[in-house]
């Protein structure tokens, strides 16, 4: 009796523009297609979609950092029913940087839970998901939220590796209690030692951070951990504390930087700021993207 095996059709990985080169990536690591995606505006602001590819029977990988969340969440939900309307077999999504995790809890009577609801409309829309050190605040994991199979990546060993090669003794601080998961894995992943403050915040942008122990980082570089830089306000107030140092280095994960965030805080006496490539900015010193690779290969064999 002879047995026949059917080759499995090769990924087809499709970037949202400005995300290319994770695609190229994706593509070289799972032995994959690239395909295309032409997107651009009505004059009425509605968004045209085009894809580009053999989507008929494949697995599907869109590539779409969720940055600005406004204008990226609505085109991948559009793009996950383009190409299920194409006759994909499944569509999973890499999203480097995962929006809509900060609002975890209804603080004020009224509010919407949006991490919540918006892990809905990913998961009603895709099959799985990738993605880089998502904001776990109040959840535990991303499990809570997303329902599809998730693999999240860890930036650690990447931050770690770059500190060691680039930073002399350094001091790792984490400005709040959240940002002791990723501070506490790059100091374990270096052997560094760290520190962990307590944040209050009032204001999108007011923001209280107790001051950190001088003696502890005397004759080290002070090096502030965080998972997202936004408006830049939690890494300035606790810049602010260190005036007495050498220089302290901001390290972000993602490079949100929204309006002159960047700006401010390079005037805030900083030594440097160095982010990982989940958001493409000028300061992307530390290059995460052979992980994500790994991990979106490692997704579609299980799925
Ligand atoms: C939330 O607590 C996050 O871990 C960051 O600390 C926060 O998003 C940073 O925001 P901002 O730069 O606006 O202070």
């Amino acid at each position: 009796m002879v047995s026949w095996s059917v080759p499995a059709m090769k990924p087809l990985v499709i970037a949202l523009p400005g995300n290319e080169s994770l695609a190229r990536r994706i593509v070289d690591r799972c032995g994959g297609i690239q395909g295309g995606c032409e997107l651009r505006r009505f004059p009425d602001g509605e968004e045209y979609l085009r894809l580009d590819g053999e989507l008929a029977g494949r697995s599907v990988v869109i590539v779409s950092t969720l940055n600005p969340p406004h204008e990226r969440a609505l085109v991948t939900l559009l793009v996950a029913a383009t190409a299920r309307d194409l006759g994909a077999a499944r569509v999973g999504l890499v999203a480097p940087y995962l929006a809509y995790m900060r609002q975890d809890e209804r603080f004020r009577p009224g509010e919407a839970v949006t991490s919540s609801y918006f892990a809905r409309l990913i998961c009603d829309a895709y099959d799985w998901l990738v993605t880089v050190d998502p904001h776990l605040h109040r959840y535990a994991s991303l499990d809570e939220v997303y329902t599809i199979p998730t693999r999240v990546v860890a930036a650690a060993p990447d931050i770690a590796s770059w500190l060691v090669a680039s930073v002399d003794r350094p001091f790792l601080i984490g400005p709040d209690a959240e940002s002791e998961q990723w501070v506490a894995a790059v100091a374990r992943a270096m052997d560094a030692p760290f520190a962990v403050l307590s944040k209050t915040r009032r204001g999108d942008r007011d923001v209280e951070i107790t001051p950190p122990d001088p003696a502890a980082y005397r004759g080290c570089t002070p090096v502030i951990v965080d998972d997202i830089i936004s408006t830049g306000s939690t890494m300035i107030q606790t810049l602010r504390h260190m005036t007495d140092t050498a220089a302290p280095l901001c390290i972000g994960v993602h490079a949100v930087f929204a309006g002159t965030a960047h700006a401010d805080l390079t005037a805030s006496g900083v030594r440097g700021v160095a982010t990982c490539n989940t958001i493409a900015h000028p300061t992307n010193s530390i290059d995460v993207s052979l992980r994500v690779a790994e991990a979106t290969a490692s997704m579609l064999k299980a799925v």
